[in-house]
């Protein structure tokens, strides 16, 4: 297969390259990406000059670029997304240009070609599971998303399926929780609390630290991704979530505190977010179809992801530098 990754250069993107490559490694990428904040070119260094590898420094938006490419694949893998709920608040323009227009571009360019199209969404485009509540997202749970990102991710969803009812287009939606492990931008949860204990800094907790999430590792939804393009149903949704549901980021922290060997002196409770969501998914469906389940508990995951980010100190330092800019003027603002 030939494969257009859009994206390829971030967190699950890169991920998802390495793990293709590891499974497929007669096949060939072409990773379509702009290179924004949130990307790293260290991710894909170990590709560079092979023969089946090209990386493209584009935008999605980019109407000539996009038919250009698309034309030349057997199938796209759509990552890039302006993905961080926060910078989203601050400004959620190009959450709506890239996430909203850009998606419609590839799409438009995937009808002109009729290539199989896979879609990487969120579980934030459900909305947000009642506290105390055992309840989780399933396929049929109905939108109702709570942020400019995951309004904007919602939209992208509506125009992938949309593309299949009207014009037979072949794609396939995933809906993932909360994904965490080597290579993620320290601007999220784990990497950033992390980062911030390594340099001597307090993990900072919203609110009281009472909502939760379902962390999914990365590899565990880049397999998931894999089996969904090789034996996924055309037009299909398929949630994917991690063995743990409902861990609360005070339960998170604490274990990453005695992971790391340090206690709640580390830890400041800052404003919340506004809107703060919670989210559990129900993996069922994916497990049912096509045999998939978490391989990580929460607690290997994530100290495999201590252990990488202690060990890779250089690949997140300056990223980190500008992260915590991004949210000294985001804490400005507020005030
Ligand atoms: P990320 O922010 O780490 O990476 C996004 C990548 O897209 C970057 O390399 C960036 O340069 C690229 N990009 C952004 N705008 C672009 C554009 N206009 N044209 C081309 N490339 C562009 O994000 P991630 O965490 O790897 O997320 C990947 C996808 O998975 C996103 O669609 C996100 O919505 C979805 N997702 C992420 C999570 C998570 O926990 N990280 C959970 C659920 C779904
Ligand atoms: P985040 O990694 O931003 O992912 P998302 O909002 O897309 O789920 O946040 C995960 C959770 O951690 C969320 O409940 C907000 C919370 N959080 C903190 O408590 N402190 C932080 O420094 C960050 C970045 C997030």
């Amino acid at each position: 297969m030939k494969l257009l990754v859009t994206g390829g250069s971030g967190f699950i993107g890169s991920n998802f390259i390495k793990h293709w490559f590891s499974a497929h490694p007669d096949d060939s990428i072409i990773n379509l990406d702009k290179m924004t904040y949130a990307a790293n070119p260290r991710n894909l260094t170990e590709f560079e000059g092979k023969s089946n590898y090209q990386f493209v420094k584009g935008d999605i938006l980019d109407e000539k670029i996009v038919d250009e490419l698309v034309s030349q694949v057997d199938a796209i893998v759509h990552f890039a997304a302006e993905s961080h709920v926060d910078r989203s608040i601050d400004d959620p323009s190009l959450f709506v240009r890239t996430n909203v227009l850009g998606t419609y571009n590839l799409l438009m360019a995937a009808k002109k070609y009729n290539k199989r199209f896979h879609h990487i969404s969120t579980d934030e485009v459900f909305g947000s599971i009642e506290m105390g509540s055992d309840d989780q997202f399933n396929e049929s749970t109905p939108y109702d998303p709570s942020s400019p990102y995951s309004a904007s991710k919602a939209s992208s969803d509506h125009l992938v399926r949309s593309f299949y009812k009207t014009f037979g287009l072949p794609v396939t939606i995933s809906n993932c929780s909360n994904n965490y492990g080597p290579y993620q931008h320290p601007e999220k949860m784990i990497p950033r609390s992390i980062t911030n204990l390594l340099t001597d800094q307090k993990i900072k907790v919203y609110g009281q630290g009472l909502n939760f999430r379902d962390w999914l590792h990365v590899e565990d939804h880049c397999r998931a991704i894999e089996l969904i393009l090789l034996n996924g149903k055309i037009g299909q949704t398929y949630c994917i979530g991690g063995l743990k549901k409902g861990t609360s980021n005070m339960e998170l922290v604490k274990l990453m505190l005695k992971l790391m060997g340090k206690d709640e002196s580390c830890l400041e409770y800052v404003a919340d977010r506004p809107a703060h969501d919670n989210y559990a998914v129900n993996w069922d469906k994916i497990n049912r179809e096509l045999g998939w389940e978490p391989k990580y508990t929460f607690e290997t995951g994530l100290q495999q992801t201590i252990d990488w980010y202690t060990t890779n100190t250089s690949w997140w330092q300056e990223t980190k530098a500008e992260a915590e800019e991004f949210y000294k003027k985001l804490n400005s603002l507020k005030k």
